[in-house]
C-alpha cells in the first residue's frame, strides 16, 4: 500500500501519514493512530504495538458489553426473536427497528435478542437509551449518543470532534472492520437514529421505538403487539407467584389480563400489586380493575399512565386535541368521516391525523380505514386534558 492509499483508507491527511512513518510526528493524536490501525486491519496486540511505537502509553482495549441484564424468562415472542436473531432461512437484516405502543415489551425483546446475539459480536455490544419517550426527560441528541459510543469504543474524550458530521464519521471509522452489536433503545424518530447507523457490514443494529420508523435505508420494521391471552396469563402468574394464583379459576386470570389489555407493562404492574398486598385476592384485584384502571396500574417506576403521557407529550398540539376528542367521543371502531365530523376538518386532513396517531401507536387499525383504541389508551385519551 502506498502512503497515499493508506491515507485515503484511514481517512487521514497524506502528510500526517508521511510524518507518522518518518517519525516526524512525535506525538501523534491518538485518533490518527486509531484510524491508521484500522486501515491496516491490525488486531488488538498489533494495535498496542503501534500505539507504543507512536509514543502512546499502551492502552488496554476495553470491549464494551453494555447490554443491561435481560429477563430470566421472556414469555412468548418466538417469531420476533427468530426475526431478530436469524433463526430462519432469510437471515436477519443489518438494521431491525422494533415498533409498538408503550409497555408492549420492545426493550425486553431487544435486550433478550441482544444477549442471544452477543457471542457473534466479539468486538462488543453497545446499548444506548435514547430517551425518546422517557417521562420528564429530554431525548438524547444524536451528537451526545455518538460521543458516548465513541468513548465506549476506546476513543479518548479529547479526540471526539465537535461537529456532528465529524463525530458520525469517526464513529463509522472506528466501527469499520469490527463486529459490534448496537442496541438503540427508545428512539424518538429517524433524525435521531440516522447518524447512529454504522457504515460497514460487520455490525448489526436493533432499534426500538414507539413510532413506526420509515426512511432508514435497508432497515426492517418489526411491529410488536400486545401478548396473546395465554402468554399474558403466564406473565401474570410468573410475577404474582404460583402461591397467589393457586386455585384461582382460569377465567378469572383471563379476565385480569384482559382488563390489562394484554399489555405486558400493565399485566406486570397488576401482578406486582397483587404480590405486594398479601391480603388481596385475584377477585379483589379484578374489582379494583373494574374502576379507574389507570390509577390501579401504577407501581413505583412502572406506571402505564405515565408511559402514555410521554407519548402524548411528543404530539403536536392539533394531534393532542384530536387524540382527546377521539378518545372521548367515538365508538369502538370508527373511520375518517366520523373523525372529520368530530374534529371539524376535511376528510383527507382527518385521515392524515389518524395515520399519524396510528404511526405513533396511539391508535390501532382494525381494518383498512377503520381505527380503534387499545382499551388503556382510550382510558388515557378520554381523561387527558
Ligand atoms: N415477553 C415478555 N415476557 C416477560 N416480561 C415482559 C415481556 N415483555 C415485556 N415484559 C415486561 O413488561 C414491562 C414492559 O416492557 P418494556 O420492554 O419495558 O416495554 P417497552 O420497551 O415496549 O415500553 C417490563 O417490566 C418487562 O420486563
Ligand atoms: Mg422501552
Amino acid at each position: 500500500m502506498t502512503q497515499e492509499q493508506l491515507a485515503e483508507k484511514a481517512g487521514l491527511n497524506v502528510r500526517t501519514v508521511r510524518r507518522l512513518e518518518n517519525g516526524g510526528l512525535w506525538q501523534p493524536r491518538s485518533r490518527s493512530v486509531l484510524l491508521l490501525a484500522q486501515a491496516l486491519e491490525l488486531d488488538g496486540a498489533e494495535r498496542e504495538l503501534l500505539a507504543g511505537e507512536a509514543g502512546e502509553p499502551a492502552v488496554t482495549t476495553i470491549v464494551p458489553r453494555q447490554l443491561p441484564a435481560g429477563l430470566a424468562t421472556l414469555i412468548g415472542r418466538e417469531d420476533e426473536l427468530a426475526a431478530l436473531t436469524g433463526d430462519h432461512h432469510a437471515g436477519p437484516a443489518p438494521v431491525v427497528a422494533i415498533d409498538g405502543m408503550a409497555g408492549t415489551g420492545k426493550t425486553a425483546l431487544a435486550v433478550h435478542a441482544g444477549h442471544r446475539l452477543a457471542p457473534g459480536f466479539p468486538d462488543g455490544q453497545l446499548f444506548v437509551d435514547l430517551r425518546g419517550h422517557a417521562p420528564g426527560r429530554r431525548p438524547v441528541e444524536p451528537g451526545e449518543a455518538l460521543a458516548r459510543m465513541a468513548r465506549a469504543l476506546g476513543v479518548p474524550d479529547a479526540d471526539v470532534p465537535e461537529h456532528l458530521d465529524d463525530r458520525a464519521a469517526l464513529y463509522r471509522s472506528v466501527l469499520a472492520g469490527r463486529r459490534v452489536l448496537i442496541v438503540l433503545d427508545d428512539a424518538l424518530d429517524e433524525h435521531q437514529i440516522h447518524p447512529l447507523l454504522p457504515g460497514g457490514p460487520g455490525c448489526r443494529v436493533i432499534v426500538t421505538g414507539r413510532r413506526r420508523l420509515s426512511g432508514l435505508g435497508d432497515a426492517r420494521g418489526l411491529p410488536l403487539d400486545v401478548l396473546s391471552p395465554a402468554a399474558a396469563v403466564a406473565l401474570f402468574t410468573g410475577v404474582a407467584g404460583w402461591d397467589r394464583v393457586a386455585g384461582v379459576p382460569r377465567d378469572d386470570l383471563h379476565e385480569v389480563v384482559a382488563r390489562c389489555g394484554w399489555l405486558p407493562l400493565a399485566v406486570r404492574v397488576a401482578a406486582d400489586r397483587l404480590r405486594a398486598r398479601p391480603t388481596w385476592s385475584v377477585r379483589h384485584l379484578l374489582d379494583r380493575l373494574a374502576g379507574d384502571r389507570l390509577a390501579e396500574l401504577a407501581a413505583g417506576r412502572h406506571d402505564v399512565a405515565a408511559a402514555l403521557d410521554a407519548s402524548y407529550d411528543r404530539l403536536p398540539s392539533d394531534l393532542r386535541r384530536a387524540y382527546r376528542l377521539l378518545g372521548s367521543h367515538t365508538g369502538a371502531e370508527f373511520g375518517p368521516s366520523t373523525a372529520a365530523d368530530l374534529l371539524g376538518t376535511g376528510a383527507s386532513q382527518a385521515e392524515r391525523m389518524l395515520e399519524h396517531l396510528l404511526d405513533a401507536h396511539l391508535l390501532r387499525e382494525a381494518a383498512p380505514g377503520r381505527y380503534r383504541f387499545h382499551d388503556l389508551v382510550r382510558d388515557h385519551a378520554s381523561r387527558t386534558g
